[in-house]
């Protein structure tokens, strides 16, 4: 089959395109056809092995030895199922999280997939899993929102943010909305109440004040970001850019190292893929109260282009990597 590889840490020109094994599904395992793989900032982290703590976290000191294929979330069809595996058979249309997705096959865990929507396109399921998951476990478990709450999105439309603002107004609260120009139409299409356009309008330079502010930029110190927050707020400092040691765990530190002088909450998050929060996406998805935003389309001999898209850090909604299988 035909997979993305690269042989060691760099910028995107390591990933090469060529012929490598298929993966066989063992135990618990699926092995899935791919139709459709989103891209993300994490899949740029593991190419470059920066932040450095990529490689303490087990992906290989000097070279990717542990993920030499990139890509993590999938959406395709069951090609062929390991012994235990009890809820899937061929056929099977599902998405989720999987390893090694940017490929023509990728195993993933039974219980990282779920039923794809049969009213949901391949490229739209495949940009859910770690987006969507992450904006829903920030809004519902680190914010705890509640309906008539107010958010402030900072980074409202990229693959998080376009999830957020639509979460966030099907729990029921007041959506501000900060993203740059172009995007200023497509986020108030996804319910936001408020947009503040970034290239006009500094949002901390304001009275308003916000039950809780998910900043996917990071470009404000937090005395500004917590300045806007009601006594009783929370912050969700969630970028991943921090610097080449540490990356977004910078902000989880200085968080940590704050929170006992403050009274508001503040409350960064890794996300973690369940097959429950799964379930809920796809639900979401079904009844059309979500949808993924795809701003970009690559084909897999194309993954180098798509990972940098997302790299430069202006991807409106998700980009997608589509894969037409040869066999
Ligand atoms: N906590 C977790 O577990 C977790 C999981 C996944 C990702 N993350 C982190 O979450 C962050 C966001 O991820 P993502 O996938 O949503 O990124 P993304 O799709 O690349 O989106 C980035 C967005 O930021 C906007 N932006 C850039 N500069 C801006 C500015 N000055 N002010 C306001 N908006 C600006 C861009 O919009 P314009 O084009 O309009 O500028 C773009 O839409 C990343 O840093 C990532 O590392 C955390």
């Amino acid at each position: 089959m035909k997979a993305i590889v690269h042989d060691e840490y760099g910028e995107p020109d390591v990933l090469d395109f060529r012929e490598v094994d298929r993966p066989e599904p063992g135990g618990k395992q699926v092995l899935v056809r791919v139709h459709a793989a989103g891209v993300n900032i994490a899949d740029w982290f593991i190419m470059t092995g920066t932040p450095y703590m990529v490689r303490l976290a087990g992906f290989g000191l000097r070279r990717p030895t542990k993920r030499p294929v990139p890509g993590t979330d999938v959406a395709g069809t069951v090609e062929a199922v390991g012994s235990a595996v009890t809820r899937f058979k061929p056929g099977d249309e599902v998405f989720g999280e999987g390893r090694a997705t940017f490929a023509e096959y990728a195993c993933a865990d039974e219980d990282d997939l779920v039923a794809k929507p049969a009213n949901v396109t391949f490229e739209e399921a495949a940009g859910v899993p770690l987006a969507g998951i992450t904006a829903l476990q920030m809004l519902r478990d680190a914010a705890r929102l509640s309906s008539g709450q107010r958010l402030l999105v900072n980074g409202s439309s990229g693959g998080i943010g376009t999830f957020a603002v639509q979460i966030a107004k099907s729990m029921g609260a007041e959506v501000t909305a900060v993203c740059g120009p172009r995007n200023v139409e497509l986020v108030r299409e996804l319910g936001a109440d408020h947009v503040v356009d970034y290239s006009r309008e500094d949002f901390t330079h304001t009275s308003e004040r916000y039950d809780a502010i998910l900043d996917h930029v990071m470009n404000h110190p937090f005395s500004a970001l917590l300045k806007l927050l009601t006594p009783t707020g929370v912050l969700m400092p969630n970028s991943g850019n921090g610097g080449k040691w540490l990356g977004g765990a910078r902000h989880t530190i200085k968080a940590a190292a704050l929170s006992p002088f403050t009274r508001r909450r503040l409350a960064p998050l890794l996300a973690r893929t369940t097959r429950a929060d799964l379930e809920e996406m796809a639900r979401m998805m079904e009844s059309g109260q979500l949808g993924t935003v795809v701003g970009g389309t690559y084909p897999l001999s194309d993954a180098a282009r798509a990972v940098q898209h997302v790299a430069e850090g202006h991807a409106r909604g998700k980009v997608v990597i589509t894969v037409q299988s040869t066999g």
